[in-house]
Order: structure tokens, then C-alpha cells, then sequence
């Protein structure tokens, strides 16, 4: 595996080069959201500069080059994930939308009152409130498969709570607020052994290795394109065809339909059945250059790379006096959360901040998480492919400075 040359492709990130108060920015924030390379940034304003138009709706020059352009980017995406078909990828917001968009429409649609869907205690608060919201409106329940104290699913729990109510089994990948990888394709397995479908929440994945679905076996898959080095405000919403196909639309508008009468509507095939009105058609053009990009330099060589940044992280953090790793998964990727004693989260990324540190503090939308560790929040370095060991070292340092203060 060819090593990555960090400093040459450090130079494709415009923001790596900013200063904050006068200092470098170290950005460690990867897991809220990635910084983008010039090269997506270039194909997003082309796109507004020299082709903006809408898709699937002229025949002029400009339309059909929109579209073109559009749908390259989900054939890129099909061969991203290995989908069977383009039918099966469906644009959203991003993995939230994609998560509500099941809920609602397949969860809607065929769960029933008392049926169970099963989702683990690590959850992000976009694969749990979801399904509350859906609980509350047709009075199924929502379970949860604990951890255990390093943030790793407990798994002979997680079997024992599968039961012949259980209806869907919703579950996060890779935890954004611990690192903890947890055992998917083996999770799959056992719910098909009893006919129960599987979402994966793959916001953190897909950055951190390749996802191929049909390995996976899952039904549906969600991510976003602003964790993968691509814009905010598009997602994708992989699901297998015939789920799809059996699901009313989620939202009603132009481009979903065939025909519209105020007598009768039909829907439109797939996968536009499930993408109404205009599109974030730039986002999707900036979204098909950032999986260019990562494919490019290759998953694999960023995820080896990773490894070592999370290596060095994790023992230099450690050796720090009163600091307190959360989530120590055996199966984890560059994710450092952590508390250290005596200083609440918030005022560390404070203090840290202004030597031009960016870490994420608070409960990273995981409230839930941060319950079972009994802590409020905690501070979070979370690494992409361009931070270095240098950068980690300035993170230590400035920790040892806020200690100080707080002596
Ligand atoms: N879910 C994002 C994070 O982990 C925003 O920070």
C-alpha cells in the first residue's frame, strides 16, 4: 500500500492553511464535519458559473448537461457503495433525512402498533428520535441493545432482544462520539436469520472504509456528503429495490410523479419517486467530485494512515495526568473522545481554541451516550487522512496549558 504524502495533499485543503488568532488552525473536527478540496470546491462553482440550471425538466443545452452531470454523480455513487442499480440511490439532505425518510415511509407504512424496532445504546440522536416520533404515531416500541463500559455493543444482548415483533433493526456503523466500529455485517446476519431488515447509519463510515452493500447484505444504508470531503446539505439514502419499490413517497412535489390530476396522482419510477421538487443539484455535482477525490487516494491507504494518527493519539493522550479516554472500542477508528478532570469540556475546547485548536466539546449529538459514561460532554479529536502528529502534539500542549490555568 503506497504511503500517503500528507503535506502534498494538505495543499488540495484551502482551509488548512488558515490561521485563528494569529496562530495555524489545527482543525481536529473532522467527525462534525471535513473540510472540502479545491477540487470540489472548483466543481461546485463551475457548475453555478458555467452550467447552472435545473435537471430533468428542459430540453435546452443547459438542462440536459445539469442533468448529465447529476446523474453521473449517482452512478458514482452506485459503484461507491456497489449497489445493484442507480434505482437504489436515492438523494436526500443528508443521513438524517435518509434515516426520517425510512421511518416514514417504510416504518409508516408497514410496522403496526406494538411492533418493535431494535437500535444500540450509541445511537445518534438522528437514529433514535426518528423512531420515537414514529412510536408516537403508531404505538410501536423502541429497544436498545446496551455497551459495555469501552463503547462496544454487547452483542449476546443485542441477539436476545431480537424477538418476533421486531420489525427493524437500526444501527450506526461507526459511533461518532466513541470510534467504536461495531461488527455490522455480522449484526445483518443475525437479523435476516429472522427475516428482519437492517438500516445502517453510515455517516462515519464511509470516510473511514469502504462500504460495499451488497457484501453488507443491509436493506438500507445512509450517509452524508459532507463527512466524505463534499458539500453540506446532500445525503445519500441507499436502499435495495424491492423495499423501495413497496414504499409510498415521503414527500409529494415535482419530479416524483408520472401523471397529476386533482382526481388521481401517480408516482414516478424510482429513484425519483423519492426526490421531489428541485434537488441540491450543485451539492450533488460537489458530492460526486469529493468521491472522486477519496477514490483517488484510496480509502484503504487513508484508513492505514488513520490508524497510526489514532496510535499515537491515543498513548499521547493517555500519558497526559487526569485525562480520560471515552470509548476505548478494540474496533475503533480516529475518533478521541475525552474528559479531563478538574476542566469542563467547554472550557477546554475554549482554551484550546485559542492556539488555534479545533476540537468538537459537548454531547455530539449523543446524549444518550454521555448518560452511560456519566460525564456532561466530552472533548473530541476526530482525525481525517491531512492531520498530522504534529497537529495531535499541538492539541497535547495546549491541554497542558488549560491544566495549568485550571491548577
Ligand atoms: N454528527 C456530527 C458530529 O458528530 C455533527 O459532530
Amino acid at each position: 500500500m503506497p504511503a500517503l504524502d500528507v503535506q502534498k495533499l494538505r495543499k488540495d485543503f484551502p482551509n488548512l492553511n488558515l490561521k485563528v488568532y494569529g496562530k495555524p488552525l489545527v482543525y481536529l473536527d473532522n467527525a462534525a464535519t471535513t473540510f472540502k478540496p479545491q477540487y470540489v470546491v472548483d466543481a461546485i462553482s463551475n457548475h453555478y458559473a458555467h452550467g447552472a440550471s435545473n435537471v430533468h425538466r428542459g430540453v435546452h443545452f443547459l438542462s440536459e448537461q445539469a442533468t448529465k452531470a447529476y446523474e453521473d454523480s449517482r452512478q458514482t455513487v452506485k459503484v461507491f457503495l456497489n449497489a445493484k442499480s442507480t434505482q437504489e440511490i436515492i438523494f436526500t439532505r443528508g443521513t438524517t433525512e435518509s434515516i426520517n425518510l425510512v421511518a416514514q415511509s417504510f416504518g409508516r407504512t408497514f410496522f403496526k402498533e406494538g411492533d418493535e424496532i431494535l437500535i444500540s445504546a450509541m445511537e445518534h440522536h438522528s437514529n433514535i428520535v426518528p423512531w420515537q416520533i414514529l412510536c408516537q404515531q403508531i404505538g410501536c416500541t423502541l429497544k436498545v441493545a446496551p455497551m459495555n463500559q469501552k463503547g462496544e455493543l454487547l452483542y449476546e444482548e443485542f441477539v436476545r432482544l431480537l424477538t418476533p415483533k421486531t420489525r427493524l433493526v437500526a444501527m450506526v456503523y461507526v459511533s461518532n462520539s466513541l470510534g467504536t466500529i461495531n461488527p455490522i455485517a455480522r449484526v445483518i446476519k443475525e437479523a435476516h436469520s429472522r427475516n428482519i431488515p437492517v438500516l445502517v447509519d453510515g455517516a462515519q463510515a464511509v470516510t473511514h472504509h469502504p462500504v460495499d452493500v451488497q457484501a453488507l447484505d443491509c436493506d438500507f444504508f445512509a450517509f452524508s456528503g459532507h463527512k466524505i470531503f463534499g458539500p453540506t446539505g446532500i445525503g445519500v439514502l441507499y436502499g435495495k429495490q424491492q423495499f423501495l419499490e413497496s414504499m409510498p413517497p415521503y414527500q409529494g412535489g415535482g419530479d416524483m410523479i408520472a401523471s397529476v390530476s386533482f382526481a388521481k396522482t401517480t408516482y414516478n419510477v424510482l429513484p425519483y419517486k423519492f426526490e421531489a421538487g428541485t434537488p441540491a443539484i450543485a451539492e450533488v455535482i460537489g458530492l460526486n467530485a469529493a468521491i472522486k477525490y477519496v477514490q483517488a487516494i484510496g480509502l484503504e491507504n487513508m484508513a492505514a494512515y488513520k490508524k497510526e494518527l489514532l496510535f499515537y493519539g491515543t498513548n499521547i493522550l493517555c500519558s497526559v495526568p487526569g485525562v480520560r479516554l471515552i470509548g476505548t472500542a478494540r474496533e475503533k477508528t480516529s475518533i478521541l473522545s475525552f474528559v479531563v478532570e478538574g476542566i469542563h469540556p467547554h472550557d477546554l475546547g475554549t482554551i484550546v481554541d485559542e492556539d488555534g485548536v479545533a476540537i468538537r466539546t459537548g454531547h455530539h449529538c449523543t446524549q444518550p451516550v454521555m448518560e452511560f459514561f456519566k460525564v456532561p460532554a466530552t472533548a473530541r479529536a476526530s482525525l481525517a487522512f491531512y492531520n498530522t502528529k504534529e497537529e495531535i502534539d499541538i492539541l497535547v500542549k495546549a491541554i497542558y496549558r488549560a491544566k495549568e490555568i485550571f491548577k
